[in-house]
């Protein structure tokens, strides 16, 4: 391949079940491949030891493609970088080995990435001329925290959940009501037929000053709602009896607590946006392929005249390409690359 002045970078993704590889030059990305682990949906959510083997069989693979399909060499490159964190401690342990190796082998430079701070420039590499600062939304199913992004080294985590993340109340409620696995993509397509104003679910740390979250009274109200309405009084002291949920029961239940989900994302986020006086809004993470999420968004970022980015999906799901972006701007910016780091599994706390 024909290079220029920029970092021709390998990343590599493993933190949580999706196998990712990609090559970025800079901030074009060359290639971006994911394997995603379909085994988890037997199981109805992510088992961590499936996840590492299956990572362990997919990765060389993965990284093959990555590299053929952006036709570059391994000794074209530059550096590697990889995720060391936050996440599944077995999962960020396979991809971290692996690029160690692979440094090793070919001396190559390594740049450890921090996964969340990754999605977070995720809207930079779909528009490199975003304006900063800018308050950007994360929400995924390990993840819902509000960062407020003021250059590339500094931002600040203005506010994340206390409790479940927002893609794990989807998936949660999806599991209730018999949807299948990961339920957000469920919940949305019956939101769209259900009513939303059927149910009035909780919306946690509505009317709180921060820009905290909460999402685990949403499970508990939903759990009472199915009870109520799967089972039917008999009368004359013969105890209730079960029924199943009527479909359009079940398709108002899920356009609600989408509703009540969705009305806290935005609200948090546009405040967030208003209190530091940012007029730039991006999201990322697999929630935020939410369509109801990402109209209302639009509306209340135009109707304010303020910028609105979510990055195309194959940048929002868990990625290498955001990893190798990240990467990209260090080694520009004169960061030393680490060969010396370890994985680093905790989630990330709002200050
Ligand atoms: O970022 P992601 O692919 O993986 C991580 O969790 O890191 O996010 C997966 C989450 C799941 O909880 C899934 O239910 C949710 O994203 N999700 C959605 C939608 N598509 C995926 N949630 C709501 N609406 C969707 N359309
Ligand atoms: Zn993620």
């Amino acid at each position: 391949m024909i290079k220029t002045a920029e970092p021709l970078i390998l990343a590599v993704e493993t933190s949580c079940d999706d196998t990712a590889a990609a090559v970025v030059h800079g901030n074009a990305v060359l290639s971006n491949v994911i394997a995603s682990q379909t085994v988890h949906n037997d199981w109805g959510g992510i088992v961590p030891e499936i996840a590492s083997r299956e990572h362990v069989k997919a990765i060389g693979h993965v990284v093959d493609k990555a590299l053929r399909d952006a036709e570059v060499t391994p000794s074209e490159l530059d550096a590697l970088a990889v995720t060391y964190g936050p996440g599944l401690a077995g999962s960020l342990l396979v991809g971290t080995q692996f690029v160690k190796g692979l440094g090793l082998s070919l001396n190559k430079p390594i740049y450890p990435i921090h996964h969340i701070e990754a999605h977070v420039y995720s809207s930079y590499l779909e528009e490199p001329t975003l304006p900063m600062p800018s308050m950007c939304l994360i929400v995924s199913g390990g993840h819902t925290a509000l960062f407020h992004v003021e250059s590339w080294t500094a931002h600040t985590i203005v506010g994340s959940t206390r409790d479940d993340a927002a893609g794990e109340a989807f998936d949660k409620v999806a599991k209730m009501l018999g949807l299948g696995y990961p339920g957000g993509p469920h919940i949305d397509r019956l939101s769209k037929i259900g009513n939303a104003t059927a149910f009035d679910f909780p919306r946690g740390l509505r009317h709180d000053e921060g820009f905290e979250f909460s999402f685990s009274g949403l499970k508990t109200a939903v759990r009472r709602t199915i009870t109520a309405h799967s089972t039917i009084e008999m009368g004359h002291g013969v105890d209730r009896v079960a029924q199943p949920l009527a479909s359009t029961v079940v398709a108002d239940i899920a356009a609600s607590v989408q509703r009540a989900i969705v009305d806290v994302l935005v609200e948090k986020t546009i405040a967030a946006a208003a209190f530091y006086n940012v007029q730039t809004v991006c999201i990322a993470g697999g929630v935020s392929a939410n369509s109801e999420l990402r109209e209302r968004l639009t509306d209340e970022c135009s109707e304010r005249g303020w910028q609105f980015v979510a990055p195309r999906m194959s940048y929002c799901v868990d990625n290498a390409a955001m990893i190798g972006f990240v990467a990209a701007q260090r080694m520009q910016a004169g960061h030393p690359p680490q060969e010396e780091f370890s994985v680093d599994p905790r989630p990330m706390r709002s200050r």
